[in-house]
């Protein structure tokens, strides 16, 4: 809720600045997917092949937003749509920053990921669709979610949406790691 008390605080040091401090251009990296599709073994590799280069990088995982910031929020739509605002605003700060923000999220619907993009800004956004399907997927289940009867799960009673028109897609279920991280990294690389 808008409150007319609330202005807007100007910052005296600007995004180009920060981005110059760092050496490098800011990014959104937004990769979404089935649960055990590979966002998060995908993420944090290039994160860490990232800091190896000397790029600022940091992953906005699913999972650990959700043990703090987003903690509390359940599997309705409207809390996953809750969840995915937050981490839009929280990778729109960190994007501010000038840091390469990793944002991995299974994000199930299109209407979430285009409303992430627009805030973003589309020329500093770059969507990944980690693809592997749902028998794939169960059938890894690297964190037993599978097995149990979740309920609102991706793929079961809750939908995956998949998307429209990504940026890159990494098929997981035919490329092993090293080539999914090596296609996403020189992606990214093209645009910071
Ligand atoms: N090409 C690949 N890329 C990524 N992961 C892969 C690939 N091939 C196999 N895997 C395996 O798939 C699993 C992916 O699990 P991961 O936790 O990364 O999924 P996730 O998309 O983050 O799921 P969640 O939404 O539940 O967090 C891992 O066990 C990983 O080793
Ligand atoms: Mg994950």
């Amino acid at each position: 809720m808008m409150d007319e008390n609330i202005i807007w605080q100007p910052a005296k040091v600007d995004h180009q600045e920060r981005c110059e401090r760092l050496g490098q251009k800011s990014l959104v990296v937004w990769l979404t997917g089935l649960s055990g599709s590979g966002k998060s073994t995908i993420a944090m590799e290039v994160e860490k092949r990232l800091f190896a280069m000397g790029k600022i990088a940091y992953v906005l995982d699913g999972d650990n937003v959700r043990h703090g910031i987003n903690a509390g929020l359940g599997f309705t739509k409207e809390e996953r749509t809750e969840n995915i605002r937050r981490v839009t605003e929280v990778a729109k700060l960190f994007e501010d920053a000038g840091l390469i923000t990793l944002v991995s999220f299974i994000t199930p619907f299109q209407e979430m990921r285009d409303k992430a993009k627009e805030k973003i800004g589309a020329d500093r956004f770059l969507e990944v669709y980690v693809k592997a399907d749902f028998e794939v997927c169960a059938s890894r289940d690297p964190k037993g979610l599978y097995k149990k009867d979740i309920k609102n799960f991706t793929g079961k009673e809750s939908p995956y949406e998949i998307p429209n028109n990504p940026d890159i897609i990494l098929d997981t279920e035919n490329d092993d790691v090293e080539t999914c991280v090596t296609q996403l990294l020189d992606a990214i690389l093209k645009k910071i």
